[in-house]
């Protein structure tokens, strides 16, 4: 299936001033989408698109043009389309395979780095999750918060500019429930997994080489991280026509690896 034209540029314009109590919603024509929040101007070829500041889904508007745009609700896969993109964000198979094998859900604190475009803790703010990320390059920590209000987590996601590894020393009184990293000098952190986790807390440390990956494995162990395993994330479409069906012959992407250990 082909992805929808990607409209996260369009000329849009908040006139609503603070909208983080507000859900931001999808507008969908075809295959054009538009991430918007309540109370926004949204200008397109279209037309001139007022979001209501009571606006649903479900329902459909309508451009000065009266051109016709339904209203959806945002969902996890919308934040990997429609988030401006800086550091290359997860998509969202390993967003899930994250979550999933470290059980992160409501009331859970997480740590996080780097932010990048912030799809992954943005993910995880909305799973309930209270998440302190931190993204090293300036400018790429101010986008991540704007898509933090984009994406309706704004108090949920604290992003903070800054070297993670720098942080430790002033991280390690803060008990951390699962740590997520997605860094090239990952490992670093990993050596002080013990100091940042509960009893029981897991790391999860992304990663799309082998190399730094060997490093983070030998790093649990030294580390005394139990449960040390990690897997590369693969999966293979199929493919279904008139001839028959089977895996797609184009060729399997690669990823990443995922490593996951627990604090015991
Ligand atoms: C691959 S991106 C992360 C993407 C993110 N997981 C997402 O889903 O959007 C990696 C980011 O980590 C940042 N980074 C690398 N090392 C860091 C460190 N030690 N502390 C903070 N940020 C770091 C980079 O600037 C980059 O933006």
């Amino acid at each position: 299936m082909s992805e929808p034209e990607r409209e996260h540029d369009a000329d849009t314009e908040s006139e609503a001033g603070d909208t983080t109590d507000r859900n931001p919603v999808l507008l969908v024509r075809g295959d054009r989408e538009f991430l918007v929040q309540p109370g926004e101007e949204m200008g397109t070829d279209l037309g001139v698109l007022e979001v209501p500041d009571d606006v649903e889904p479900g329902q459909t508007l309508e451009t000065h043009l009266e051109e016709e745009f339904h209203v959806r609700r945002l969902r996890g896969p919308d934040l990997f389309h429609h988030f401006e993109r800086t550091g290359a964000p997860m998509v969202p198979r390993d967003v899930g395979l994250v979550i999933g094998e470290t059980g992160i859900s409501r009331g859970d604190h997480v740590l996080d780095a780097g932010t990048g475009t912030g799809v992954l803790a943005a993910s995880m703010g909305r799973a309930g999750a209270e998440v302190v990320t931190y993204e090293r390059d300036a400018d790429f920590a101010d986008v991540a918060r704007e898509n933090m209000e984009l994406g309706g987590v704004a108090d949920d996601v604290d992003v903070r500019t800054g070297d993670v590894v720098d942080e430790l020393e002033n991280l390690e009184s803060s008990s951390f429930d699962v740590l997520t990293l997605d860094t090239g000098d990952a490992a670093d952190v990993v050596a002080h997994a013990p100091d940042l986790l509960v009893d029981g807390g897991f790391v999860a440390v992304y990663s799309p080489f082998i190399e730094s990956t060997r490093e983070v494995v030998e790093t649990a162990h030294e580390a005394d991280l139990a449960n040390v395993r990690t897997r590369e994330t693969i999966q293979r479409e199929m493919q279904f026509d008139d001839r028959g069906s089977r895996p797609s012959t184009a060729p399997v992407g690669h990823t990443g690896y995922l490593t996951i250990a627990r604090n015991e």
